[in-house]
């Protein structure tokens, strides 16, 4: 895992003030241009998951719009598991589970299908980066709002000095300790 992380964080571009002045912006969408590292990518969260939770415990792998569907998908079909998507509000059809969450400006609000994961299913959330922690907090809500169990939390990055990580109860594992300081002085 960690000779494949390496590799993967070589690949990361760097866009410095982006989406604002003064932020580092580290752009993983390099891993998915290349299908050796984009396996890779797979793999590394694989080899992890099967190490840490053997023999089938997982059940779902669940991911985050936009980021989270890059990948999510992917590692549940190499997983063997099934994936279920949790969507920004208004985009999903049938009985929903919804949480509210907290953006830079004001709140938003997560989806997912009620019928997505059933009961007492164990649960996987992935997306690419953790910030403050909010979006993935409010995504455990809705895992646990359908009865179903967080394993872990899987991201490719973390902005360890947001402390997102303080916010969530379930074990968190990072790939890439891209971690970032922001250029803000
Ligand atoms: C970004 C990122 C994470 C989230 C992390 O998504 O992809 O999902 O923010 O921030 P947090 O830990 O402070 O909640 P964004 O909502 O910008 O949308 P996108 O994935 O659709 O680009
Ligand atoms: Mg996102």
């Amino acid at each position: 895992v960690e000779a494949y992380a390496q590799e993967l964080k070589a690949a990361l571009h760097q866009y410095p003030n982006f989406p604002e002045k003064g932020v580092l912006f580290e752009d993983f969408l390099p891993i998915f241009r290349c299908p050796i590292l984009f396996q890779k990518l797979i793999d590394a969260f694989k080899m992890h998951l099967e190490e840490k939770f053997p023999s089938g415990q997982i059940d779902y792998i669940v991911g985050l719009e936009s980021r989270g569907f890059l990948f999510g998908p992917s590692l549940a079909l190499a997983l063997g598991v099934g994936f279920a998507p949790v969507r920004k509000a208004g985009k999903l059809p049938g009985e929903l589970v919804q949480a509210v969450y907290q953006k830079e400006y004001g709140t938003d609000v997560f989806e997912m299908q009620r019928e997505a994961i059933p009961a007492n299913s164990n649960v996987v959330i992935v997306d690419d980066i953790i910030a403050t922690g909010g979006s993935a907090l409010a995504a455990g809500e809705l895992v646990k709002q359908v009865g179903a169990n967080v394993l872990e939390y899987c991201f490719v990055m973390e902005l360890d000095f947001l402390k997102g990580r303080e916010k969530l109860s379930s074990p968190i594992f990072t790939l890439l300790n891209a971690q970032q300081e922001s250029l803000k002085k």
